[in-house]
């Protein structure tokens, strides 16, 4: 675990009271009984455009309440939840950062979710064996989190060795498409992003396949994204003032202007004209000013990615 990752201000306390005082907005909408995910998805998710991928992929693997699932990197339980809501696994979900873990803790307990245990750990250091986990997966997977781990070596042997052979790994993660330099300003971004491994397909496929992966899928879903960051950027400028008169500008200067300026600034590839995002963006453009709203929309050349990687184990790390 790298010094940066432990120090992120974005995971400090203004964000996660800000978290905290949401689950309880959401408990007190309701006098008793019992909460279901959704009740928590406007605001529990650290990943872009929801589960549908993860959905379909989990479907296609036939997953039942026999099947043992790990997630590295949970948050605090948004895909956690949906999972095991939808799918009845049995499901081990990690995270290294305590406030999340208890926050997770918390909402599947609203929910009355008992097929999921949460474990405080280090993805690329966890004790399988004494989990109970040694090749007794049949999917592992993670959510636009491994950006976070350098020791892919060491984070890709947990997950080789958590799997049963054949089992699955499932990955949505940010990625860089090619090697065309950042500007002095992408790199300032992607720092403070904390975009620590900044792996290319050819690495990323590599680093897999030396870890006793066979890579079925490597799909780029770049656009999506970017349009995913556009529209959350309209949303939290638009409730701007409320989110300011309710939190304080010292949540709106962390969490929510770094939200539009660092990931608008590294996925913008909307695939639009520069009418259509200006029709589509008003207020983001207006936030950026319109030439510099001009140059990421139509001019920077994507360089960051969202990849979705599917593999299989096809022997041990
Ligand atoms: C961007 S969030 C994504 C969380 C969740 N997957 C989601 O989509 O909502 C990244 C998460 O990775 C966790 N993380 C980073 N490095 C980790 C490590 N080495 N071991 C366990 N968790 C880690 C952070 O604490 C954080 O919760």
């Amino acid at each position: 675990m790298s010094d940066a990752f432990s120090n992120y201000d974005l995971y400090a306390d203004p964000y996660m009271n800000r978290l905290r005082n949401e689950v309880e907005k959401v408990k007190a909408k309701k006098s008793g009984g019992l909460f279901i995910p959704s009740d928590f998805s406007h605001f529990d998710s650290l990943h872009y455009c929801g589960h549908n991928y993860i959905e379909d992929f989990l479907e296609s693997e036939k997953v039942d309440s026999q099947t043992k699932i790990l997630e590295l990197c949970a948050g605090n339980g948004s895909t956690s939840r949906f999972v095991a809501d939808r799918f009845k696994v049995q499901l081990t979900a990690v995270d290294f950062l305590p406030a999340f873990n208890e926050l997770h803790r918390n909402m599947n307990e609203l929910c009355g979710i008992t097929n999921t245990r949460i474990i405080q750990g280090d993805a690329t250091q966890l004790d399988l064996v004494g989990l109970g986990l040694e090749n007794e997966c049949q999917v592992v997977y993670s959510l636009q989190s491994f950006y976070y781990i350098a020791n892919k070596p060491a984070l890709f042997s947990v997950c080789n060795r958590a799997l049963k052979m054949g089992g699955k790994l499932y990955i949505e993660d940010h990625v860089v498409e090619n090697n065309i330099p950042l500007i002095e300003k992408e790199e300032e971004i992607a720092v403070k992003f904390q975009f620590i491994s900044r792996l290319q397909r050819q690495d990323y496929v590599k680093l897999l396949e030396d870890a006793g992966f066979h890579v079925d899928e490597y799909v780029f879903r770049t656009t999506e994204w970017s349009r995913y960051l556009f529209e959350r950027s309209e949303k939290f400028l638009r409730e701007k003032e409320q989110i300011i008169s309710e939190y304080g500008q010292e949540l709106w200067d962390t969490r929510y202007v770094a939200g539009i300026h660092i990931s608008c600034r590294l996925y913008h590839q909307l695939g639009m004209t520069l009418e259509e995002a200006k029709a589509a963006y008003p207020l983001t453009c207006t936030e950026f000013g319109e030439e510099e709203f001009e140059r990421w929309v139509c001019e920077m050349p994507a360089k960051f990615g969202g990849a979705y990687i599917k593999a299989t184990k096809i022997r041990n790390a």
